[in-house]
This record gives C-alpha cells, sequence and structure tokens, in this order.
C-alpha cells in the first residue's frame, strides 16, 4: 500500500481522506516531525489556492530539512461560500466558525439561503505540486441538525443528497460520495492510478 503523509491538524479531514482513499490502496497518515505535527502559517488571501500552496511550499521545506523530500505530502483548505454573503466566510470560515459558530451563520441568513463548499487539495508527489479542486453546492439550512461530520456540516444541504438532510445527518460515506472533499480527492486518486508509476511516492508494502 502506497502512504500518503497528510498535513492537518483537523481530524474531521484525516478521517475523511482515510475512508475514502484507504479502500483504494493509500494509506494515509498524519504528517509529524519528532511526533508533532507542524505548526504552519497560513497566509492571508483570498484564494483557497493561494493558502493551499503556501501550505504545501512550507511541507516540502519541512520534509526537505528532515530529508523525506522522496516522501509524499498532502494539504489542502477548504471553505464555505455563501451566495447571498460574497467571498463569506470563504478563505475566513475557521475563523468564522470559531467567533460565530454555525447559529452566527444561520443569523446573517434570510430567504436567499444558496451556498457552496469548496476544496482545493495539493500535493507534493515526492518531484512536484499537484493541485486538485472539489466543489458541492447546496443551501444553507434554516436549523441546526445531525450529529456526524465536523464544522459547518450541520448547516450544510447539499443539492445531490437526497432530500433535505445536511452533511451532519449523512454517514461518512454518503457525504464523500457528494462532498468537495471527495470530489477533490477523487480527483487525486485519479491522477496518482494514472501516473502512480512515474511520481515517486513509495510503495510500503509491494
Ligand atoms: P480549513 O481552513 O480548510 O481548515 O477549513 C476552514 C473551516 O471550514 C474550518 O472551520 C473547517 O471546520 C470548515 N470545514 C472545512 N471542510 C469542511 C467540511 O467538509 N464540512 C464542514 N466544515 C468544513
Amino acid at each position: 500500500m502506497a502512504t500518503l503523509n497528510f498535513l492537518t491538524g483537523n481530524q474531521g479531514k484525516l478521517s475523511e481522506a482515510q475512508d475514502l482513499l484507504g479502500p483504494l490502496g493509500y494509506e494515509i497518515q498524519p504528517f509529524e516531525i519528532d511526533g508533532e505535527i507542524p505548526d504552519i502559517i497560513e497566509p492571508q488571501s483570498e484564494s483557497l489556492t493561494t493558502v493551499a500552496l503556501a501550505k504545501i511550499a512550507q511541507g516540502v521545506e519541512l520534509l526537505a530539512a528532515s530529508n523525506r523530500l522522496h516522501e509524499s505530502l498532502l494539504v489542502e483548505d477548504s471553505g464555505l461560500f455563501i451566495d447571498s454573503l460574497p467571498e463569506f466566510p470563504g478563505v475566513y470560515s475557521a475563523y468564522v466558525l470559531k467567533s460565530v459558530g454555525c447559529e452566527g451563520i444561520l443569523k446573517l441568513l434570510d430567504k436567499e439561503r444558496g451556498a457552496h463548499f469548496k476544496t482545493v487539495a495539493a500535493l507534493w508527489t515526492g518531484q512536484a505540486v499537484e493541485v486538485f479542486v472539489g466543489t458541492c453546492m447546496g443551501q444553507i439550512s434554516t436549523e441546526i441538525k445531525g450529529q456526524e461530520g465536523f464544522g459547518y456540516d450541520p448547516i450544510f444541504i447539499p443539492n445531490d443528497g437526497d432530500g433535505d438532510r445536511t452533511f451532519a445527518q449523512m454517514s461518512a460515506d454518503e457525504k464523500s460520495s457528494i462532498s468537495h472533499r471527495g470530489r477533490a480527492l477523487r480527483a487525486l486518486f485519479e491522477y496518482l492510478n494514472g501516473t502512480e508509476p512515474d511520481v515517486g511516492i513509495p510503495k510500503t508494502d509491494p
């Protein structure tokens, strides 16, 4: 099985990547240096891609500094974008969730409830950086619903779902089948599956 290091402090993101890519033959392990998840500086930027590329650049420097440049590294940056509040919370999604929470978002909205999630995943293959994007269109619910998932999941109803259930009312598999992260990671898998022999990701188990 091939191993991918995932640089994230978010257990929800890690679990989703493990659940999706594990059965496809990729072991996703948290990226650690000396047993710790390294601190990464996120730049102030209006663009998830800029943030993801800044994170992967720092991660690759850390790999190089620890003589692990041949290893793979995955980072991702995600955001919720609400149609009636252009670019909000967007790249500030983490800050807004921490400060006003899902309840605060619900208070801001009236009739217009369209929104989408976007994930930009950047992968260091051991030789180069590749970028994969996934989006998921949906609506912000009128109330908090469900116990699964993380972050904004209890208020996001994906259009591709089968009713008015939020991500937090879905199993991990069901969320992944239609989510922004699921789409980005399936694109990453398809890339690896097509080009894996050339990209230098070491096999831990032949
Ligand atoms: P980050 O900057 O990519 O870590 O994520 C921004 C914010 O969006 C964090 O507060 C996450 O909890 C939230 N978030 C990211 N992905 C998801 C998701 O799939 N569902 C719900 N919230 C998410």
